[in-house]
């Protein structure tokens, strides 16, 4: 078709943009996408993370919400990551968050780039921008916006007016899908604050009216999928992710020094805590390193709900926590979501390298 043939425009600089139209004709992986070996060698091993029924909970029965509160605690002790099923996200609506995610992948580059991401936002449009310089880029094509809690319809707005009239369907989707992730998002504190031994609504606060960051990611195939990565080794510096991930496969976990696989499991989502959520904990429950590989027979695509707290609201532990702890110190200073969106925006504007991984 006429929008897949676009090739990739230069600009005056020479330096170019690259989609994914473009990264899954190559037969090599161009310098500028290799990563270190150690970084992109495929994991060997498959992490053994439980699949938490969020069934017996939604229902309120006692026990069973005891149990999915344990179960999401020892995996939060020791790496953060955990799936969930019978999680009342309506499983149509998965299926058409992703049916409308190539609608603007399919756009031509040209268009794209109008709402690429600026340095300092987590927002827009990114693929690659390849230059000269530019070392380890992904291996994908990434779209995030803006979902505020509360009446307005942000999503829906973004995708109306700032894109364009043709994505009003696309926005209503995305709309719906990103206030489900928010609910659930809520849901999953209340059993993370139970699993802490605090007051279930005690996380409640730091998420009214706040704005969380909703992300669609498209992963071409690749030739050489031991030479790249889609996305680069990261820990996630929000509160709570919540990741779908088609059957393809792709997301790795490192733990216990090595990587391993989060293998897809039909109809779950994933669930990992961010660096917030780690300092909400005193640091009992763990933020780890997580990355997305690419293979070499089947593009992937994934849907990425980033919980953020209010930008202004103080992050600091519940004192209970704090005397809990080894020696009953803080593990983090206090600090805002505004803070660290600058320190991160800030710390990967100076190393490029790692510009892409979260934001
Ligand atoms: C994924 O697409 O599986 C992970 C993306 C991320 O961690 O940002
Ligand atoms: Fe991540």
């Amino acid at each position: 078709s006429v929008l897949l043939s676009s090739p990739p425009p230069t600009a005056k600089d020479g330096s170019r943009f690259i989609d994914s139209n473009y990264l899954q004709k190559q037969s090599h992986v161009p310098a500028n996408f290799k990563w270190p070996e150690e970084d992109a060698a495929s994991a060997q091993e498959e992490l053994n993370a439980p699949v938490v029924d969020l069934e017996g909970f939604f229902n309120g029965d006692v026990v069973a919400t005891e149990n999915a509160a344990k179960l999401i605690r020892s995996s939060c002790l020791r790496h953060g990551f955990f799936q969930v099923t019978n999680h009342r996200v309506d499983a149509d609506l998965i299926q058409l968050a992703y049916d409308h995610v190539d609608d603007f992948f399919n756009l031509p580059i040209e268009e794209k780039i109008k709402v690429q991401r600026r340095p300092g936002s987590p927002y827009g449009y990114s693929g690659a921008h390849m230059d000269r310089f530019s070392s380890n880029l992904p291996w994908k094509e990434t779209f995030s916006f803006a979902f505020q809690d509360g009446p307005e319809k942000t999503v829906a707005d973004y995708f109306k007016f700032t894109i364009s009239k043709d994505f009003e369907q696309t926005g209503l989707v995305y709309q719906k899908y990103s206030e489900a992730m928010h609910s659930l998002s809520l849901s999953i504190m209340e059993l993370l604050a139970i699993g802490l031994g605090v007051d279930r609504m005690l996380y409640r606060e730091f998420f009214e009216d706040a704005v969380s960051i909703m992300r669609t990611n498209l992963y071409p195939t690749c030739q050489e999928p031991n030479l790249s990565l889609g996305t680069g080794p990261h820990c996630d510096p929000n509160a709570l992710t919540i990741l779908h991930q088609d059957l393809v496969g792709g997301l790795d976990v490192f733990v216990d020094n090595k990587w391993h696989k989060v293998r897809p499991v039909l109809g779950a989502l994933v669930i990992n805590i961010g660096d917030v959520f780690a300092a909400l904990s005193n640091g009992i429950y763990r933020s780890c390193l997580h990355r997305a590989a690419v293979n070499s027979h089947k593009e992937r695509r994934s849907l990425v709900f980033f919980m953020c707290p209010r930008a202004d609201k103080v992050v600091k532990p519940a004192e209970e926590l704090v005397r809990k702890g080894e020696g009953g110190t803080r593990k983090f200073p206090d600090f805002t979501w505004s803070d660290l969106l600058e320190f991160t925006q800030n710390h990967y504007r100076v190393n490029e390298t790692t510009l892409e991984n979260f934001t």
